[in-house]
């Protein structure tokens, strides 16, 4: 996603915090983040092309490898390399495991800051379904007409269909659009939202070099989430490709209005409520049901 959907997932996020948690987070990050994950959201997007950061590229997205849209939609994951799926998984472990043996030097505090900021921006970029998508570099490569504009399927999915939405139903205001959703949450998602949050314990979490502490993390499944979201390559996103279709009439409608749910706007919630779900688990762990 872009600098307003990843402050969106920040946002609905923190509403679904427990204040212990709240108060943790506000603690870990620096003051001018103000304890706001929404300021955190967007960071590793900002620092991406300083050289000391460049090992963290790869950990944007994941690309798995039979995933061949719009026929076949396919996450048959292979865990390996450094891909989002890891970075999740690396995240979460690193904050765990500073949750049970503190920080003992600044160093290890900086670790754990940048754990958080990481983790909270991989969770947004892996409900972005060409984060999860492997053909034309998640459709960096795919060249799109958005009205007037040339532009890719990529940055379709990352900005161009969230602003035009936050602009044509919400009057241009990302307070209305967040509103809404949470709206959206209690009303028309609502029976679904529980299900948002639980792993399939048989095989959510693959062997990893964290198991032993991502294992006491019941709540995160970076590899059933992406499958989900994998599978909308298929059914919406990679759908009729065609370079010189306008991305802006009949699709923008689809994918972002009542006919599919709300679909851009659920994903955005799901990243949310989940990436909540996982600081409560760890920070908060009484609080959960695990
Ligand atoms: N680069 C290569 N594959 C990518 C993907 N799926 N998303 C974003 N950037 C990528
Ligand atoms: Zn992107
Ligand atoms: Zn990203």
């Amino acid at each position: 996603y872009g600098v307003l959907g990843h402050t969106l997932t920040g946002q609905i996020a923190q509403l679904f915090l427990t204040p212990k948690t709240a108060s943790q987070i506000s603690a870990i990050l620096p003051d001018s983040y103000e304890g706001l994950l929404s300021n955190a959201a967007p960071w590793p997007d900002k620092i991406r092309f300083l050289d000391q950061y460049k090992w963290a590229t790869p950990m944007h997205f994941v690309n798995p490898p039979n995933d061949k849209p719009p026929e076949v939609c396919q996450f048959d994951y292979i865990y390996g390399g450094q891909d989002n799926v890891n970075a999740i998984f690396n995240t979460t472990a690193t904050m765990k495991q500073f949750q049970l043996t503190p920080p003992a030097n600044v160093k290890d505090e900086k670790t754990r800051e940048e754990a958080l900021k990481f983790f909270v921006h991989f969770m947004g970029d892996i409900h972005q379904p060409l984060h999860d998508s492997t053909p034309f570099r998640g459709g960096n490569d795919a060249p799109i007409k958005f009205g007037k504009t040339k532009s890719n399927l990529h940055s379709l999915w990352d900005t161009l269909l969230l602003t035009k939405d936050v602009k044509e139903r919400f009057g241009d205001n990302p307070q209305a659009y967040l509103d809404d959703t949470i709206k959206l949450t209690k009303t028309l998602w609502k029976s679904e939202v529980a299900n948002w949050t639980s792993c399939d314990p048989a095989d959510s979490q693959p062997a990893n070099p964290w198991s032993s502490v991502t294992k006491q993390i019941k709540t995160v499944c970076p590899i059933q989430w992406a499958t989900v979201t994998n599978a909308l390559d298929c059914t919406y996103v990679w759908k009729d490709y065609s370079p010189t279709r306008d991305y802006s009439t009949d699709y923008f409608q689809k994918v972002t209005g009542s006919s599919s749910d709300f679909l851009y706007q659920k994903l955005l919630a799901q990243s949310g409520i989940r990436m909540a779900a996982v600081l409560n688990d760890i920070f908060d762990p009484e609080s959960s049901s695990s």
